[in-house]
């Protein structure tokens, strides 16, 4: 199923890493087209009617009761590993835990392919972070080459690897939570299509800002705006994508720059974990053109919306964290984001349809 060494695997650019990937992992926002946009926000949605029903939430329980996910995590994590956490539970799958790898064969020299070896070969899935960018394509290319296979829906797969967001450079799993987040805000407004986003903070480290960059290319006349600091400004890869998709890129120096003419507000932190050394305390702060104040709130549109991945720092003012104003929606987000994971899991192991119809006999 994959004819090349792992060494030329992890040379090929995302590009052209997606024909191997497409329909057996989650490994970047590039493998994703519109119609799967489509279909994961419609199924998350599915998964969400279903599991308000008592006899649908349990429907949705019996239909993974005999696959075992791990959640492989050492980088720090809290939503992400808890929502996939949470949606592996939703849908029956026993679940386990790595989180720390001084207590895993990886502090004994293991290799991490040896390691994901030795995963596979008791787990149905694994969801992974890792402060390594190529982690994700270590362990698919693992995968890939390992005997274990699955049978889902009468095909042999291999084991699905999931990113739960690799290195500095990507967390596709973010970007389908922050897409279904922008496309339910948006619903009265024509969807994603022909919107302003103006993405704030740092950009250059920000693997979330860079994941849903890539997802634009899925949506027509969408324009960005990159408010940040110059040292935190975008790289030039993502900004090389967004010319080849024609999309519009705009950078700014200030949030007020931007806030009465754009359609959502995407927050960031500063990712300062990459410059830290040992016996680093403190957190570098947001400058204060960056940080998004309560009296923005007025600028803005009535139908801008102001969205984070969290976690956040002092980059919100805390007082936008209580007001009563339906275009703050980063804590909806966070709760989007475990719809999303069990739609992505779901349709992983082709269990999405059963899903789909038993949502559409849920009353209301
Ligand atoms: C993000 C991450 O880990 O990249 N968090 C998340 O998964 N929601 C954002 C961040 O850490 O700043």
């Amino acid at each position: 199923m994959i004819d090349i060494s792992m060494t030329e695997f992890l040379a090929l650019p995302e590009s052209e890493k997606v024909k191997y990937i497409n329909g057996y992992a989650i490994l970047c926002a590039q493998q994703f087209d519109r119609a799967q946009l489509d279909c994961y926000c419609r199924l998350a949605d599915a998964c969400r009617r279903l599991h308000r029903d008592p006899a649908g939430a349990e429907l949705m329980s019996g239909l993974l009761p005999h696959r075992v996910a791990l959640n492989f995590f050492i980088q720090p994590s809290s939503r992400t590993f808890l929502s996939f956490n949470t949606a592996q539970a939703f849908l029956g799958m026993s679940r386990m835990s790595v989180r720390d790898e001084k207590i895993s064969s990886i502090s004994k020299g293991e290799s991490l392919a040896d390691s994901v070896r030795t995963f596979i070969s008791y787990v149905d899935l694994v969801v992974m972070r890792h402060h390594d960018a190529d982690a994700g394509a270590v362990a698919f290319w693992t995968a890939m080459k390992a005997h274990r296979r699955l049978t889902i829906n009468g095909k042999e797969r291999p084991i699905p690897i999931i990113s739960g967001g690799s290195g500095a450079r990507q967390h596709p799993t973010q970007a389908l939570l922050d897409i279904y987040t922008l496309e339910k805000s948006f619903a009265r407004v024509g969807g994603i299509d022909g919107k302003k986003i103006m993405l704030v903070g740092d950009l250059k480290r920000g693997r979330t800002v860079r994941s849903l960059s890539y997802l634009m290319k899925n949506y027509r006349d969408v324009q960005l705006y990159f408010a940040a600091p110059e040292r935190y400004q975008m790289k030039e890869d993502i900004l090389e994508f967004l010319d080849a998709h024609k999309i519009p890129y705009h950078k700014l120096n200030s949030i007020r720059e931007g806030i009465g003419n754009v359609d959502a507000i995407y927050m960031t932190r500063i990712q300062d974990e990459w410059d830290k050394r040992e016996g680093d305390s403190g957190h570098e702060k947001a400058g204060d053109d960056f940080i998004f104040k309560t009296e923005f709130l007025k600028l803005m549109k009535d139908e801008c919306y102001l969205l984070h991945p969290l976690p956040k720092r002092d980059e919100i003012e805390e007082e936008v964290d209580y007001v009563d104003d339906h275009r703050v929606v980063y804590w909806r987000q966070e709760r989007n984001g475990m719809w999303m994971r069990v739609a992505i899991i779901a349709e992983l192991f082709g269990v999405d349809t059963q899903i789909l119809a038993a949502a559409q006999k849920v009353p209301g």
